[in-house]
């Protein structure tokens, strides 16, 4: 783990078709639109489990908040012929930045249209877009406010859910979708490379914590994880346990673990359909403006946990089609580049967990 030049941030400066236009005011990832086969079993799972607020149903589909959402929701569960991902939302600073949205996303080459309020249930204006990177994405800010229940710890349970915190998305070219976020303002806060320069993963950042978005190499655009944190590890631990106790643990993918990436705690279950969903707290501060840049190696054993826990399979190759704007799934493009579990077995492979430095280096037992 070194730190990386500083130049890494101005890479995606404005160039060509963006010279000249002033990105959109992002203030933070904001809701996820999940397609589901079975509403009723995904009840279960993101109330009954996960304890997330309904704010709002209709016939097919649930609108649900975190104990600290104020806005509508963070998290639409609708039921669909096919499991999916329909939408990847971004809260902009103000409505003012609509326009500007618009005027970015069309100039970088994406489908974009503009939408008017309550074309999602509490959601003011939009300007919805499949982006460059073949993801449906949507940008707001007027949104309609709900009571916060960040003290009504009478409706708290054991594993409360804080906030909605980031979307990791499957990119086949990482480079190319790090720069797409950093002409829209984003910053790089850690990253996966090789010696050779092959870079497997990117985590990029809005609001001050390590990541709105993380961009994982592999076919895609396929939607890899969202994310909720935690105020505490044990709220994660809580989870496990009532997994355990009504006997789903299959739907414990990966975890619970301590990543090296980010440094957060954390879990990877499997709802219903498959859609991953990790449960997340102890991250850290990114919010001033020099905040240093991590590349971790891909041989690391300790980027992806950082006790050397072994990464499951699945982690790698499973993940959700994602659908355009018109519903239809995006066709996938193949990652060309290596992928990291090619190079790495699990979370270790032929890999260090100590530094050259010390004696010891690549280390393959652990196959
Ligand atoms: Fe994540």
């Amino acid at each position: 783990m070194t730190p990386s030049p500083a130049d890494a941030q101005s890479a995606g400066a404005p160039t060509g078709a963006t010279a000249g236009l002033t990105p959109p005011d992002v203030v933070r990832c904001a809701y996820a639109e999940l397609v589901v086969t079975d509403l009723e079993a995904s009840r279960w799972f993101y109330t009954g489990l996960l304890g997330l607020v309904v704010t709002a149903e209709t016939k097919d589909a649930l609108y649900l908040r975190s104990f600290e959402d104020y806005l509508h929701h963070c998290l639409v569960v609708r039921q669909g012929p096919v499991a999916a991902c329909a939408k990847l939302a971004y809260r902009l600073r103000s409505a003012a930045e609509l326009d500007r949205a618009q005027a970015y996303l069309e100039a970088v080459g994406a489908t974009v249209r503009r939408v008017p309020a309550g074309t999602t249930l509490g959601i003011g204006e939009a300007v919805q877009a499949l982006d460059p990177l073949g993801f449906p994405v949507e940008f707001f800010y007027e949104a309609e406010h709900v009571e916060r229940f960040t003290q009504r710890y009478d409706l708290h349970g054991a594993g409360a859910i804080t906030r909605f915190d980031h979307f990791n998305v499957v990119v086949p070219d990482v480079p190319a979708g790090t720069r797409y976020y950093q002409g829209l303002g984003f910053r790089v806060s850690e990253d996966i490379r090789d010696d050779e320069g092959t870079v497997y993963a990117s985590w990029l950042h809005r609001k001050a914590t390590v990541h709105d978005v993380a961009l994982t190499g592999g076919d895609g655009p396929r939607l890899h994880h969202v994310a909720f944190s935690t105020h505490e590890r044990s709220q994660i631990l809580h989870l496990c346990d009532h997994l355990g106790a009504v006997r789903r643990s299959d739907q414990i993918e990966r975890g619970p673990g301590r990543h090296g990436v980010t440094n957060a705690f954390y879990l990877y279950l499997l709802d219903p359909d498959g859609h991953r969903i990790e449960i997340y707290t102890h991250d850290y501060y990114t919010g001033d403006p020099d905040n240093p840049l991590i590349t971790w190696d891909v041989h690391d054993n300790q980027r992806r946990d950082f006790w050397g826990s072994p990464v499951v399979p699945s982690w790698y190759t499973e993940a959700s089609t994602v659908l355009d704007l018109d519903g239809e799934p995006v066709p996938l493009v193949e990652r060309t580049e290596q992928r990291e579990a090619e190079v790495t077995v699990g979370a270790d492979g032929f890999s260090l967990n100590r530094s050259a430095e010390g004696g010891e280096g690549k280390i393959g037992q652990q196959v």
